[in-house]
């Protein structure tokens, strides 16, 4: 027997999940479709997002940096500790806990907000009348009418040619999450934001890190100044950063992992590693959707081929988050997904495009909005820019963590804010007041107006912002 419905989610991540229930919330009748299975083979819910990408990497962030405070920074306190120790198995087994609630927490969601959340892999049928057919596999297999379908099938970890992963030695973010004991060495291909993340997590609980990346350039979509000093911090915390390589072969064997390579001079060269990071960019996952069966188009890379709204070429059938062009980025995928169920139910739902933030969650953190001034220089843009070292945050100092700064940059002509950088503590935080303040089309001189508390790293944004106007208070 069919069930029928006014709009069906395919894929359980951050788009798809948030899309099913503002569709719920709007009244449609929602089903959501999730294939993603916990280690006991039952629905796990939210996507790479909750279970091996923003969520479990965040929480291993912390634990190892709980652990590196614990070595490093506790004793300029006062604060003695011996016989500093690591369970890695039970560091895992928290992460593991914290993607569990999370997965608990999508499911009460979808009960609260009643969205009918079917466990298996979904696919089209055909089109069907006044809308499609969808099938379900899994163990309980189901066939749905579909008015409307949102695809969210998200993305996996690209392998390098020749070198599959193995998740043993050869890991994805999947493996690199899973890693039962601190490998001696580790290698990373690809200094991204996943290469970073993961690779500072192993470093902080005491890998040698060695990081193989293709660009001459370390982070190249981060503002130039902001990235010259995170390279400068990184390799300062002991990150062997290489870049310009060419990787040549892979090879796991039982003492570990051999990476041949090409550096930047034109050198053969070997990296012999423990464990081996492979994170260079991800891919849509589109098979086993049957996009064909109803004449789906992808785009030249495989991509769901979408307009700015999300709609595809067949009517009804919408796609969202890292299955479709823009950021791999949960935030991303979440915005959109509100916009397309908003637009199903005839409201005026918007992404904007501009304002979408960046973190990387290293120590210290990057993160961003808008424009980077070598993107204003390209487009012939005039600007102005104002920076504010943390070193002359009083909050910064308390807290010990003085590295890195605030930069902002601001139309010459207006003052309209068109990017915020930031490199520092709680940059994660920090960029919100930015995001904001470019939602509204503010100008450096509101931000300097607005009273900040103090002390608060709030601050350096205030005066950055000072800085544009060449009027900072403390620095
Ligand atoms: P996904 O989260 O990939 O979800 C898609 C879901 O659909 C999955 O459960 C998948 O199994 C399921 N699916 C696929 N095909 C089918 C099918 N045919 N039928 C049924 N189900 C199907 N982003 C951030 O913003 N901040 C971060 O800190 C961050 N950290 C990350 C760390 C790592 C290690 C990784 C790998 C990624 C990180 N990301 C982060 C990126 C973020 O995870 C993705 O951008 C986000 O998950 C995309 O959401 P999505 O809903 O499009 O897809
Ligand atoms: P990435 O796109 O961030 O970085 C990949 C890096 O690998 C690039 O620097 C690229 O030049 C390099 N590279 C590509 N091919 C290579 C090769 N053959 N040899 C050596 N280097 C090569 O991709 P990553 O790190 O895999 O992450 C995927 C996506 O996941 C990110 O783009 C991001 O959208 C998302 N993500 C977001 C996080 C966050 O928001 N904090 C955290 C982790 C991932």
């Amino acid at each position: 027997m069919s069930k029928t419905f006014d709009v069906v989610v395919i894929g359980g991540g951050p788009g798809g999940y948030i899309a099913a229930i503002r569709a719920a919330q709007l009244g449609l009748n929602t089903a959501c479709i999730d294939d993603w299975k916990n280690a006991k083979g039952g629905p796990a819910p939210g996507g790479t997002c909750t279970n091996v990408g923003c969520i479990p990497s965040k929480a291993l962030l912390q634990s190892s940096e709980h652990f590196e405070h614990a070595g490093h920074a506790f004793a300029e306190h006062g604060i003695g500790l011996e016989k500093l120790s690591i369970d890695v198995p039970k560091m895992l087994a928290r992460k593991d806990q914290v993607v569990k609630q999370n997965n608990d927490g999508i499911l009460y969601l979808f009960k609260k907000n009643k969205v009918t959340f079917f466990h298996g892999r979904g696919s089209f049928v055909k089109a069907a009348e006044g809308g499609y057919e969808i099938a379900v596999a899994g163990d309980k297999p189901e066939t749905l009418q579909a008015k409307q379908v949102i695809v969210a099938t998200g993305s996996s970890a690209r392998a390098l040619p020749g070198a599959a992963f193995d998740e043993q030695q050869i890991l994805s973010n999947d493996g690199a999450l899973r890693v039962g004991a601190v490998p001696k060495t580790l290698g990373v291909v690809g200094s991204g934001v996943i290469g970073l993340e993961m690779g500072s997590v192993w470093r902080r609980l005491g890998a040698q890190v060695t990081v193989l990346e293709a660009l001459p350039t370390f982070l190249g979509a981060v503002d130039e100044q902001i990235a010259k000093e995170a390279h400068k911090v990184f390799t300062k915390q002991g990150l062997k950063i290489h870049l310009g390589v060419k990787i040549n072969e892979v090879k796991a064997g039982k003492k570990g992992v051999s990476v041949a390579y090409t550096d930047a001079s034109g050198a053969a060269q070997t990296l012999d590693c423990d464990k081996l990071i492979v994170s260079i960019g991800r891919v849509p996952n589109t098979t086993g959707l049957n996009a064909e069966a109803v004449g789906l188009k992808l785009d030249e890379r495989g991509f769901i081929a979408v307009d700015d709204d999300c709609r595809s070429n067949l009517a009804g059938v919408w796609a969202v988050g890292d299955v479709v062009r823009g950021p791999m980025l949960a935030h991303k995928a979440e915005e959109e997904g509100v916009a397309v169920a908003e637009r199903i139910a005839g409201q005026h739902g918007h992404v904007n495009f501009n304002t979408i933030p960046w973190v990387i969650y290293t120590s210290p953190e990057i993160a961003w909005v808008g424009q980077t001034e070598q993107q204003l220089k390209a487009s012939g843009r005039a600007y102005r820019v104002g920076t504010f070292p943390f070193m002359a945050n009083g909050r910064a100092r308390a807290l010990g963590d003085t590295t890195g700064m605030v930069k902002m940059l601001a139309d010459a002509a207006t003052d309209e804010i068109l990017g915020v950088h930031v490199i520092g503590p709680m940059a994660s935080e920090l960029i919100a007041e930015a995001v904001v303040a470019m939602e509204f089309k503010a100008s450096s001189e509101d931000i300097a107006r607005i009273c900040h508390a103090h002390p608060s790293l709030s601050e350096a944004t205030k005066e950055a912002a000072l800085a544009v106007d060449k009027r900072t208070l403390n620095f």
